[in-house]
């Protein structure tokens, strides 16, 4: 049997490490070098992590519990109810339904990010007493932030389009569109 020796660039095979040393000096010597199995790269609230990650973790179970980032919630763990929403790359995602090995290179916000940022909608959500318990909050506010991002003055309508996979158990719906709309409107103000 012979030897064999995966380029990890390229996975080209060569037959001696000789060969596998001038291969990846010719052909990818300018290149960074590739991260591990299982490690990704991504940022989160601005800033930049290299994580491992098992194949089978939810990007809910890295933001929460391995950097306790504890403001994102589970309340369902299986896509109903919003609370585990956070953005990657400015659209509303649930972070319960996806596996954190998919989100290589992707930017993500989480509550902690948006209030960080002190975005209007933290504030109206106090003004506008859009809360109970509070748990459900942060869902309800990173998805009314992607919808800013996109829409300066969204009417009322697609703001209730937009939290309607939110899911409240202390039945606060009818402050989330006015909470939304006052942060639009401080927002459109520049204030
Ligand atoms: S916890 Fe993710 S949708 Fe309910
Ligand atoms: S404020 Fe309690 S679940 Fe929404």
């Amino acid at each position: 049997m012979t030897d064999s020796y995966l380029c990890p660039y390229c996975a080209v095979t060569v037959d001696a490490f000789d060969a596998l040393k001038t291969h990846v000096i010719a052909e990818h010597s300018t290149e960074p070098l590739p991260l591990p199995d299982g490690v990704i790269q991504l940022t989160i609230n601005k800033q930049a992590y290299q994580l491992y990650v098992e194949p089978e973790w939810t990007l809910h179970h890295v933001i929460h519990d391995r950097l306790g980032l504890t403001g994102t919630k589970t309340f369902c763990d299986r896509g109903a109810c919003g609370s585990c929403t956070v953005n990657i790359d400015s659209r509303p995602v649930l972070s319960c339904m996806t596996l954190a090995i998919e989100c290589k290179g992707k930017t993500i916000e989480t509550i902690e990010g948006i209030s960080a940022d002190h975005h209007p909608l933290i504030e109206a959500y106090v003004t506008q007493h859009a809360m109970q318990c509070g748990y459900c909050t942060p869902g309800f506010i990173v998805t009314g932030k992607a919808l800013l991002d996109h829409n300066a003055d969204p009417t009322e309508e697609e703001i209730k389009e937009a939290l309607a996979g939110n899911l409240c158990r202390c039945g606060t719906y009818p402050q989330h569109p006015k909470a939304v709309l006052e942060a639009a409107q401080v927002l459109r103000e520049g204030r």
